[in-house]
This record gives C-alpha cells, structure tokens and sequence, in this order.
C-alpha cells in the first residue's frame, strides 16, 4: 500500500530537520576562538586584566543592557561613547585615551560566535576555569540546560507524526473502500504499538543514551583534546620548548614509578626564586607560586608561620611587591590610577587562581587540574613503558614541548592501549628484563621469528591492565 511507511518517513525527516535546526542554531564557540585570536586577543584576555590594554571579556556581555548595544560598541566604540550609551561612557572614563579598535565589518554570528567561546569559558569569577567544555549558545548566552524545551519540540512532533499517521490512515480506509474492499481505520493505540512506531522509539532511545555518555565522558575530561585552564598560566613550550628544560626534571617518578607525579612548588622555586618576572605576564603569574609557598619576593625570604597569616596579612605582601614592580618597569615614583587597577586585577586573579573548593586558603600546594585519567579497574605504569619499554614521552603525550596549554593528545581509551601492543615490537635484545623469555630468544636466535610484539609477552592480557 503506497501510505505504508509514510508516517515512518515523516517522524524521521521531522526528527532530522529538527536536529539539523538545532545543530544549526549554536553560534560555534570555536569558530569565536579564532575570531578572538585574531581580533581581540591583543588588548583582551577572556579571564583576566593581565599586561592586557582592555578589560576582561569574560562576562561583559551582562554589563550591556542589551545585545544591540554591545555588538554596536564592538563595531565602532567611539560612535557608542559620543552617543553617550551610559556603559560606553562608564568604560572610556576607565580607560581613556586607550581607544579600542574598530571592527565594522564584524557579522552578528561572528561577534555571537566570539562571545560565545568568552562565556563558554567564563563561569562568573575570575580566574582560571576548569570547564572548556562547557558551551554559551549565541548572542544570548545561557548556562541553562536546554533539556525541556527539546523534550517540548520532541512531545510537538510526536504529536504532529502521530495525527499525520491517524489521517493517512483514515485517507487509506477511504482509497481502499472506493477500490472495493474494506480495511479498517487504525485506532490510535493500534498506530502506537505498530512495529515502524516501537522500532523507531527504541532507535530513538539509543540515539539519546549514546549521545548523554558522550556527553558524561566529556564532563569526566577523559576525553582526546581535553585542554582545561590552569591556576597557573604554565607553559610547557615555555619550559620544555624553549628552555629545554627536561620533562624528568619535573616529573621524576615517570621513570621509577606507576605514576608520573606533578612537580611540586619547590620544583618550581629552583629556578623562580630568581626568575621573578615572565616576559609574557610579567609578574602576574610567577607571583602565584610565591603565594602559595610563602615566599617574599621583595626581602627573598620565606615568610615565617605562613599558614597562619590572614588573607589580609598576604595582601599586604604580595600587593606591595606588584605595585614596586610597576613602578619599576613603567619608571614611575608613584603608583598612578593604572597601577591601582592591575594591583586590585592581579591580586583578585591571585586570590580566585589559588583559593577553591578543596583548598579554602591561599597558602598551600597550587591544586592543578588533573588531564589525563584512567578509570580506576585500569592499571597503567610509567616505568614499565618509559623505563623498559624505552618508550619517549611525546609517543603517548604529542609534542608537550609545542603546548602552551597542556592538551591530551590520546584517546586513552581500550582500543587505543591494544592497538600499541600489537604493533610495537619490544627492544628484546639487550634488555634485561626480558632475559627470562628463553622461547623467545631460542627462537629468534634460530631465525624462527622476526621480531617479539608486546602482544607476545602478553600484553593483550586482560588481568595485565585491569585490576
Ligand atoms: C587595540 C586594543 C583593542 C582591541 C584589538 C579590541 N579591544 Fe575591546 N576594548 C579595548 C579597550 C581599551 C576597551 C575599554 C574601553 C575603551 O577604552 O575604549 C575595550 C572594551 C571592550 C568591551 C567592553 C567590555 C565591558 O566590560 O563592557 C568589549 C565587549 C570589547 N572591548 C570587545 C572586543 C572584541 C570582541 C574585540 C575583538 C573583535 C576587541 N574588543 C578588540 C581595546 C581593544
Ligand atoms: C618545569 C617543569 C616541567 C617540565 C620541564 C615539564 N613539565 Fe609537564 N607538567 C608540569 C606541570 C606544572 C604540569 C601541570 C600543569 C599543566 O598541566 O600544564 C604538567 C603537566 C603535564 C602533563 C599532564 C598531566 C595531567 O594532568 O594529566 C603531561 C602529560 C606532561 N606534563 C608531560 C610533560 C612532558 C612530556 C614534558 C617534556 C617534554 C614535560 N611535561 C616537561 C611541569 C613540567
Ligand atoms: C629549571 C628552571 C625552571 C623551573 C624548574 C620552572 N621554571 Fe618557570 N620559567 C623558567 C624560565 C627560564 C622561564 C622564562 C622566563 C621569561 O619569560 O623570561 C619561566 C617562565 C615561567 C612562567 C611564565 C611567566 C611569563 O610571564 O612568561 C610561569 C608562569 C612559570 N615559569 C611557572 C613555573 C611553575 C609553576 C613551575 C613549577 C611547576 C616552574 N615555572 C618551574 C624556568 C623554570
Ligand atoms: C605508553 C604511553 C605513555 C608514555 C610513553 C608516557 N605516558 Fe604519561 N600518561 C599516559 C597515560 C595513559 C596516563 C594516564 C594515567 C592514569 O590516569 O593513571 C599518563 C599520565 C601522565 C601524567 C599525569 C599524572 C599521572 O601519572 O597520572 C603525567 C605528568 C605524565 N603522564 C607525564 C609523562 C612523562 C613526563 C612521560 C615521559 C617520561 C610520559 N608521561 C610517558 C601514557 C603515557
Ligand atoms: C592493554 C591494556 C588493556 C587490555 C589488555 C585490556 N583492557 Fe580493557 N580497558 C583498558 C582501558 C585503558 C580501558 C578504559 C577505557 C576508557 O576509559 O575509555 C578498558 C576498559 C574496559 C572495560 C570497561 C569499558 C568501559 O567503557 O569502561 C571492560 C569491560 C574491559 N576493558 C574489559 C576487558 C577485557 C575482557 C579484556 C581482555 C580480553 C581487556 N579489557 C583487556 C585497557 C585494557
């Protein structure tokens, strides 16, 4: 019958055009990145004041009555201020003679995608973030779950489908009454037990569960190409890249442990007792490292009784060795209105970058974002792979001494162990380690085989990985 597998054909195309809409309707936040990059980044961090010439884009948008204004602001700043738009007025008083940069022929979508990707990183402090994944939505940026009106959209459809399926059926009763015989008008119970109905809905139900586990995998940040935020804006292509400081300098245990441990802060007050001043943040963030340990800077002396200090006792030290350290670098005898601003910037940024949940102080270790994680059932050691598998850092972990912002460059996941496994051949020869596979070396030594895989000595084992 021609109507047959109409309704079907109709849910489905529905249910695409809605997903396509809703594909569409996003304002990308990485297309914004690079749209930051090129036009902002220059005077703008997302986060913080930093050396920066203008304010912090993370939540400006909410100190703009409305969009209008602010992508006007964005196009021609100077328009807005003669204008006299109360908040374009408020910001030139700020920061005059500084004038921002026009920007005309900037599209609505490109200004949207812009500060979609500053508020998708931006959770209301300022500071470091700890969630990139988290995504703004267009010009009108929410953080509120956008379950319940697709659950709405999806109940419309239903409907719809259900009443289109109800009319083509009767439409057939009809066709086939005027052809001469009789079939029976479904009833809507009948339609919804139909065998395309429950297929679909079981389809639809595995669609959803796939799609909210990658969602959850992505929240866990086990996930390829998860790039969090740190406290502290540490580069390894600053350290490892142009430094050519060892990765084993700061993480030792790789080589004789299970875990290749993060280096603690007295690591980092080998070199940056002396090294006070970045050429990128000057002293906004090497000074983060001196509130954490409790080091003065100013009289290079470790503060006594640190942990007990009030926060306002810490202010007073690390405020007054960034206010000398601006008059140093802009030659100035006094602090001027400039100066007051990034001391208050750079001390709130301070404060926000080493105070959190788990540690409600400033004093203690600087509690960096953890990246890579196994689950627990897996057991993986770097010893094992770096030590006697002979195996370089970059192999699992990419070019770290490229990354500004530490990135994790494998999947981690099952297959990707397995695969490694069959492929790579052991160095089996002059590896102690291995001296007890006499098989192995009978064999190759009789040329009976080529080469020993790590799937040959059992590396494709269940119990070798999971606990
Ligand atoms: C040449 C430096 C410069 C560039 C480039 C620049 N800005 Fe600005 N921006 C400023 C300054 C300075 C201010 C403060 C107001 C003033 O002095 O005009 C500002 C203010 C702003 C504000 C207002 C913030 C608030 O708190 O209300 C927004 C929004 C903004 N800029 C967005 C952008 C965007 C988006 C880009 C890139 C497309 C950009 N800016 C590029 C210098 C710049
Ligand atoms: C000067 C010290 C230092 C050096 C040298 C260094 N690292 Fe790191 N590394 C850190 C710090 C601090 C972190 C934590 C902050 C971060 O993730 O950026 C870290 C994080 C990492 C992480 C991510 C850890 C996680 O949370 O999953 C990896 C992987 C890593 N480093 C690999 C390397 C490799 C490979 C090299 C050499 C090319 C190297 N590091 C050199 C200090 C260092
Ligand atoms: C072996 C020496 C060494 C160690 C250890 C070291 N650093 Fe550095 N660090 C440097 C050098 C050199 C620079 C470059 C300074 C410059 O920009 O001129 C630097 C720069 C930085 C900067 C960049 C500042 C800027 O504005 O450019 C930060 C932040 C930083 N280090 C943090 C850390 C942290 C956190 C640790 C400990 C985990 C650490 N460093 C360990 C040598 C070291
Ligand atoms: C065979 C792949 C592989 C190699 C080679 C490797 N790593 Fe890792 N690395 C991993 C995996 C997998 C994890 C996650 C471990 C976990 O969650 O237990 C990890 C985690 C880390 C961490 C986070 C802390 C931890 O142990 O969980 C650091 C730091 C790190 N690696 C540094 C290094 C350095 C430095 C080297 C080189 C000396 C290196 N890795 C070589 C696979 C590798
Ligand atoms: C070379 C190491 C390795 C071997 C061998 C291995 N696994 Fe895994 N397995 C992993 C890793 C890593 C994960 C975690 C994957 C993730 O989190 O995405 C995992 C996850 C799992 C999971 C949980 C799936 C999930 O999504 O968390 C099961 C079940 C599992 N493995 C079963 C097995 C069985 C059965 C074998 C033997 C036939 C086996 N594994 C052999 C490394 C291994």
């Amino acid at each position: 019958m021609i109507y047959k597998h109409l309704s079907i054909k109709i849910i489905a195309t529905l249910f695409g055009l809605w997903f396509a809409v809703s594909l569409n309707a996003q304002a990308s936040p990485d297309a914004g990145k690079e749209l930051f990059k090129n036009y902002c980044a220059a005077c703008h961090s997302k986060d913080m004041r930093s050396a920066a010439t203008g304010p912090a884009l993370g939540g400006a948008q909410t100190k703009w009555a409305d969009d209008v204004a602010l992508y006007a602001w964005i196009r021609n700043s100077q328009a807005m201020i003669q204008k006299g738009h109360p908040r374009a007025v408020e910001l030139w008083n700020q920061y005059k003679p500084t004038v921002m940069t026009a920007f005309p022929n900037l599209t609505d979508d490109e200004i949207g995608s812009i500060m979609a990707y500053v508020n998708g990183v931006y959770d209301g402090t300022y500071g470091p973030k700890k969630d990139v994944a988290a995504v703004g939505t267009g010009a009108k940026v929410e953080e509120k779950s956008q379950l319940p009106m697709y659950l709405i959209i999806v109940g419309v459809l239903a409907i719809l489908a259900l009443l289109l399926t109800k009319i083509i059926s009767n439409l057939n009763q009809i066709a086939s009454a005027k052809e001469g015989y009789q079939v029976e008008a479904k009833t809507i119970t009948q339609i919804l037990t139909s065998k395309g109905v429950v297929t679909f809905l079981i389809f639809a139900v595995i669609i959803l569960g796939a799609y909210t586990t990658v969602n959850k995998a992505t929240e866990l940040g086990r996930q390829e190409g998860y790039a969090p935020d740190q406290p502290i804006k540490f580069s390894h292509a600053t350290h490892a890249g142009v430094h050519k400081i060892d990765c084993q300098y700061c993480h030792d245990s790789a080589r004789r442990s299970k875990h290749s441990s993060i280096p603690g802060t007295n690591t980092c007050m080998n070199c940056h007792s002396a090294i006070k001043n970045g050429s990128m943040y000057g002293t906004a963030e090497i000074t983060k490292i001196y509130a954490s340990i409790g080091y003065d800077p100013s009289t290079q002396k470790y503060i006594e009784n640190y942990n007990a200090k009030s926060e306002d006792e810490i202010k007073a030290i690390y405020t007054k060795w960034i206010g000398d350290e601006y008059k140093r670098v802009k030659e100035k005898a006094d602090i001027d209105a400039e100066g007051e601003r990034v001391v208050a910037d750079q001390w709130a940024n301070i404060k926000e970058s080493l105070t959190n949940d788990q540690k409600k102080q400033i004093q203690g270790p600087i509690e960096w974002v953890r990246i890579h994680n196994l689950p627990d059932h897996v057991y993986f050691n770097h010893a094992q792979h770096v030590t006697v598998g002979k195996l370089a850092c970059q192999t699992c972990h990419g070019k770290v001494e490229e990354m500004d912002l530490m990135k994790q460059m494998s999947p981690l996941s099952m297959g990707w162990c397995i695969n490694c496994h069959r492929q790579t051949e052991v160095k089996f020869k002059d590896n102690a380690y291995y001296a007890n596979y006499t098989r192995y070396h009978e064999e190759l030594a009789a040329g009976k085989r080529d080469k020993v895989t790590v799937a040959d000595i059992g590396g494709l084992e269940c119990q070798k990985c999971h606990y």
